[in-house]
């Protein structure tokens, strides 16, 4: 079968890395790409926003599926157009994507169906959510409704920090329309989890978990960012706990859209802050998580393309789906100056070095090539990759595989997994 994966980060290297080892998959496309998903997939020059050339490459290359990476392109309604026009696609629709391009919406159902989230209001007028603000005072949250690629949302410790939110997203609209409406919600506390499950509409399959690691620095301070680091399995999300966010959050949450007359098909991500034990939603994303996807992917001991291919022929039911037990890690190494302003083209070195590790991947973000060399050309720029028998050895594989690589103002946490290590203890 031939393939098409939308999208160009490390998230998508790894789906094509899983989707290379298919014995289902004879040919994969990937649009945009990057340098190291060049080497697995035909890398194709189209935007992943030009729909009609998308499904006009689609047809002309008889190509079986599409899997959709990025949440633009679903909030946009690739979905709804590919099987208007009977092409098999891995992906929620516009109507179901909601739930993570408009967190009014979700916020919405959440209340409605006593899915465990922080407390919210939703404000359209600047003067009322100042009022609001000064009334609940700090800490506080304040969420853009709309997609601004994970920067719309702010965590202010004090009111002159909150006030300045407000504003970037009232007054000065830094996100436009995105900022329309704005969310200000209770600040919850505790430790951050990410969970995702496939689904056809009908069945639920999770996924193992997982933790990102959201702040540019160590101890996670400075700005949030796309994400440094991701280890799986979470140790804070026990057998127990995974049982209730099941029942509780993503079951719920799923038969409510279903009762809107919503079928959900793809990936549903849960941003989880377990609070004294007790889970609560922070956010639903539509797609994998990056950088989530590349330890969880590691961990994945099927067939990526019979997944996909039964939750698009909603036939999730017939597909086994097995994960190793050993842990995986995955250190980011970003530009300087990301998530600001950073510079591109610098050469990279050593990446074949570190992929040659024993347990190491090294998942390509924001590369391309020059003159037959690898370049970055993004703010997240690698995601290094490792398993092993436990966390410490995964994460000790990980970083000596960082130790090989090298680029002008490369820059990476070196805290990844502490946590999950303490927790160990
Ligand atoms: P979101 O995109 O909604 O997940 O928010 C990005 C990050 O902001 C989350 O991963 C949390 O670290 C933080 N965050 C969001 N909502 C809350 C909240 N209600 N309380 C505390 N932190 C939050
Ligand atoms: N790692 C968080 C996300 O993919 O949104």
């Amino acid at each position: 079968m031939k393939v098409l994966v939308i999208g160009g980060g490390g998230r998508e290297h790894a789906i094509v890395w899983k989707l290379s080892q298919s014995r289902l998959v004879d040919k994969i496309y990937c649009c945009p790409g990057n340098a190291g998903i060049a080497t697995l997939a035909e890398c194709i020059d189209v935007s992943q926003n030009d729909f009609s050339l998308l499904l006009d490459f689609v047809k002309h290359e008889w190509i079986d599926l599409t899997i959709v990476g990025p949440e633009e392109p679903l909030s946009k309604g690739i979905v709804d157009l590919f099987e208007r026009e009977g092409r098999k696609i891995m992906g929620p629709n516009r109507a179901a994507v909601q739930l993570e391009s408009s967190k009014v919406f979700s916020k919405d159902i959440m209340r409605l169906h006593g899915i465990p989230t922080a407390e919210y209001k939703v404000f359209t007028s600047y003067l009322h959510a100042e009022e609001y603000l000064k009334f609940k005072g700090v800490p506080i949250v304040i969420k853009a409704d709309g997609l601004a690629a994970g920067k719309g949302v702010f965590v202010a410790s004090d009111m002159d920090e909150a006030i300045h939110a407000l504003k970037l997203i009232m007054k000065d609209r830094v996100f436009g329309e995105a900022g329309d409406r704005v969310i200000i919600e209770q600040c919850l506390t505790g430790e951050e989890a990410s969970y995702m499950v496939f689904t056809d509409g009908k069945t639920i399959v999770p996924m193992v978990s997982s933790q990102d690691h959201k702040r540019i620095f160590d101890g996670d301070a400075g700005p949030n960012t796309g994400g440094m680091g991701a280890y799986s399995p979470a140790p804070v999300i026990t057998e127990e706990l995974e049982k209730e966010i099941l029942e509780r959050i993503m079951k719920p949450t799923l038969m409510a859209l279903r009762a809107d007359g919503i079928d959900y098909k793809g990936i549903l991500y849960a941003g989880i802050m377990i609070d004294k034990g007790r889970p609560y939603v922070l956010e639903f994303n539509c797609r994998l998580g990056d950088p989530e996807t590349q330890p969880v992917l590691a961990r994945l001991d099927s067939d990526f393309m019979e997944i996909a291919m039964a939750i698009a022929d909603e036939k999730l039911s017939t597909v086994r789906i097995e994960w190793k037990q050993e842990p995986a890690v995955c250190v980011v190494i970003s530009s300087g100056g990301y998530p600001g302003q950073y510079s591109k083209g610098s050469r990279i070195e050593g990446i074949e070095e570190a992929d040659g590790m024993e347990g190491v991947h090294v998942f390509h973000a924001g590369t391309s090539f020059e003159d037959g060399r690898i370049i970055t050309s993004g703010g997240r720029v690698l995601g290094v990759t490792a398993e092993g028998s436990d966390i410490a050895l995964a994460k000790k594989r990980a970083y000596e595989a960082v130790g090989k690589i090298h680029f002008d103002g490369m820059h990476y946490r070196k805290d990844i997994a502490d946590r999950a290590l303490k927790r160990e203890k």
